[in-house]
This record gives C-alpha cells, structure tokens and sequence, in this order.
C-alpha cells in the first residue's frame, strides 16, 4: 500500500501499472508492504519514521515524542547533500515517512550563514532538494521543518493589524543570507507533492535550560526589541507535526500557534511565573541593528489553515501559559 500525501492511501499488488505515474522511477523499491489482518481485509502498515537531525533540537525532541507514543523510527546516517547516503537509509530502514528536521541554523546564530553561504547552500538548498527528491522517488512523504521568516510587516499586513501573511503569500523578507534561501528552497518544493513544508517560527519549548528556545534566548540579551510575533510552541505543534504525517497531509502551512505576541509580553509573563526580581531594558530596531550582522524578520502569519485541521490549537498566548510558564511554575524551575 503506498501512501500518498494529501490522505488519500493507493493499493497496489507490486505491478509497475498500478504505481502512481508521479511516483515511479527507475530505480523506485516500495517500501511499505500491504499487510493484511485476521479477517484479511487490508491494514494500515506500522508506521515507520526516518528522522534527520539527531544531534538537533527539533530532531531530538521528535526522537522523544516518538518513544512517548510508541512509534518505531531512527535517525538517517546519510548527510542531506550525499543523495546514495539518503537511499541507503532508505533500503535499510524502510520507512513509512520521513522527517527532515536537519539543516544549518548557524551559530552562535544566522548571522553564521553570512560568512559561510556555500556551506548554507549546501545543507539547506542542495541538501533539502535531494531529501525532497529522494523520498518522492521512493513514493515518500517528507515532512519538512522550514521557516516563516521569510516574511516581514508590510502594508498589506501592518504590524499590529492582526493581518498574517498567509500559506500563498509570496516571500517578501530576504533580510539575511538564511531566509533568503529557505525562501527559495520553499518556491522549490512547492513541484513536490509529496512534501509537507511546515513554517515553523520563533520556536519555544518548555525546557527553559535550553539556549536555543526563544523565551531563553531574550532573557539572557542585555537588551531587546519589543515586537509582535507569531511563534511556535514545540510542545504543542510538534506532536500535531506527527499527527501531520499520520493524515499524510502535503503542501505548505504556516506552522505557528494563531496570534501574535510581543517580546515584552513574554517577559512579563517570564517575570510573573518565573522569576519575580527580573527585569529587562528594551531598544529600538536601528539600535538592534548595530549588534546583529543579518536583519531579522518580523511578522504576524496567518494560522487558520492549520488550525482548521486541528481546531484545539490554542492561541499563542494561551499555549504559553498552558504549555510552557504553568508547567515550570509547578515544578519551581528556576533558569
Ligand atoms: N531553531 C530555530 O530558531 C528555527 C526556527 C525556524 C525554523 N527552524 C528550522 O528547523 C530545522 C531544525 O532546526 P533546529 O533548531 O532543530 O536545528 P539545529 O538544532 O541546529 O540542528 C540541526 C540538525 O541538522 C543536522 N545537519 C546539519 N547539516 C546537515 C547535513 N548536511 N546533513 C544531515 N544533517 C545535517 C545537524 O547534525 P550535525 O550536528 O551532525 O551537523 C543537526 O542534527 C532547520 O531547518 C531550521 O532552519 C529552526
């Protein structure tokens, strides 16, 4: 049984007619074999997830959830831009979906990406390229965490008017070396109907160690703008990405809890669930701007798309609450 994107399910019986024709190629192996069950009646194959990005933050935390809920997967080997390394992983683990949650976010942040843009493109443009061609080639869906900052407030969507730029906005923010081409790479997969590209923004968890989680990131700055954003609670959305492949659900979504918030609404909540002494100063963009090499994009997306698929998706600013500040409240977690 091949599983097509969109939630629709072929059968086949292993002839090459009964293939879909944007499926087939050469050197194509099904992956997934029907089963059937005691009545005979055929069943849903076991799912099987092929992750990268092991060693990253979102490619970890799916790891966990995939324990959590019982789902077999493993981590790829291959490196994105070695196309024989993807199909080995393929042949050897035979998955059911793929997972691409590696790429370069550079360090200590995108400003990394500036000065080393062949690197950038190699990983991020040739390498997400090749994952997306390969998993197509062998009848895949690829579930992809990409990016919404590649849009930025204009007059179509001013700051502040609750208007989101939506999943068929064209780009309009190539502020810095990183979103200029995941802009590109996302107009590319937009051929492939067998990926699943999921704009994920600002993104938060409810581990406030982690440096990488935005809530983190702007307590420790000695200063910091005061912005509206749509932002992405990983708790919440990374399960629903799961939930995402489960329907085989294919094309671009903005991949953000509905709403926007600012920064300093997120340090208020920070001050009154967190740490009661903390306080923090702000300063403008053009300030912002002398101590960062690559702008950064600020913006409202617009998430009634994912949230008609999934209408118990909470707010932003009540994800916050729920998913993130309550939590570390209760167990008294000081950062
Ligand atoms: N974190 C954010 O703020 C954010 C926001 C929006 C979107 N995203 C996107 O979400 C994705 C995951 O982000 P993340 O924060 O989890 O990233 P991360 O923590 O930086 O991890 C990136 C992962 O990609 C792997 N990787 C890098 N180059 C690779 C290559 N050529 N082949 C195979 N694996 C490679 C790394 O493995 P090695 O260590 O082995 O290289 C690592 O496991 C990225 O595409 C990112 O652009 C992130």
């Amino acid at each position: 049984m091949l599983m097509m994107p969109g939630g629709m399910e072929r059968h086949f019986d292993g002839s090459e007619e009964d293939k879909p024709a944007s499926y087939v190629s050469t050197n194509t192996k099904m992956v997934v074999p029907p089963t059937k069950s005691a009545s005979g009646t055929p069943q849903k194959p076991a799912l099987k997830f092929l992750i990268y990005g092991r060693t990253g933050w979102i490619g970890g935390l799916l790891g966990k959830l995939c324990e959590k809920q019982g789902i077999s997967y493993e981590y790829g080997k291959g490196r994105l831009e070695d196309r024989s390394s993807l199909v080995a992983d393929i042949q050897n683990i035979k998955p059911t979906h793929i997972f691409n949650a590696a790429g370069v976010t550079g360090r200590p942040n995108v400003d990394w990406c500036e000065t080393h843009k062949t690197e950038t493109i190699r990983t991020n443009v040739a390498g997400t390229l090749t994952l997306a061609d390969v998993s197509r080639e062998h009848g895949l869906l690829m579930i992809n965490y990409a990016t919404g900052c590649i849009f930025e407030y204009d007059e179509a969507h001013p700051l502040g008017s609750g208007i989101g730029f939506k999943e068929e906005d064209t780009p309009n923010f190539a502020g810095s070396f990183y979103s200029k081409t995941k802009a590109m790479v996302e107009e590319l997969l937009k051929e492939y109907d067998n990926v699943c590209t999921l704009r994920v923004r600002m993104p938060i968890s409810s581990d406030l160690s982690n440096p990488r989680n935005f809530i983190t990131k702007i307590s420790r700055y000695n200063k910091v703008v005061n912005i509206p954003n749509s932002m992405t609670i990983l708790d919440e959305l990374l399960p629903i990405s799961i939930e995402m492949a489960k329907r085989n659900l294919s094309g671009i979504w903005n991949f953000t809890n509905p709403g926007a918030v600012s920064h300093n609404e997120i340090l208020e909540m920070y001050r009154d669930y967190i740490d009661p002494n903390f306080k923090w100063v702000n300063f403008t963009l053009e300030e912002q701007a002398k101590v960062i090499v690559a702008a950064r994009s600020n913006n409202e997306m617009d998430a009634s798309k994912l949230k008609k698929e999934f209408p118990e998706l909470l707010s932003i600013k009540e994800s916050l609450i729920k998913n993130v500040f309550e939590p570390n409240k209760k167990t008294g977690l000081k950062n």
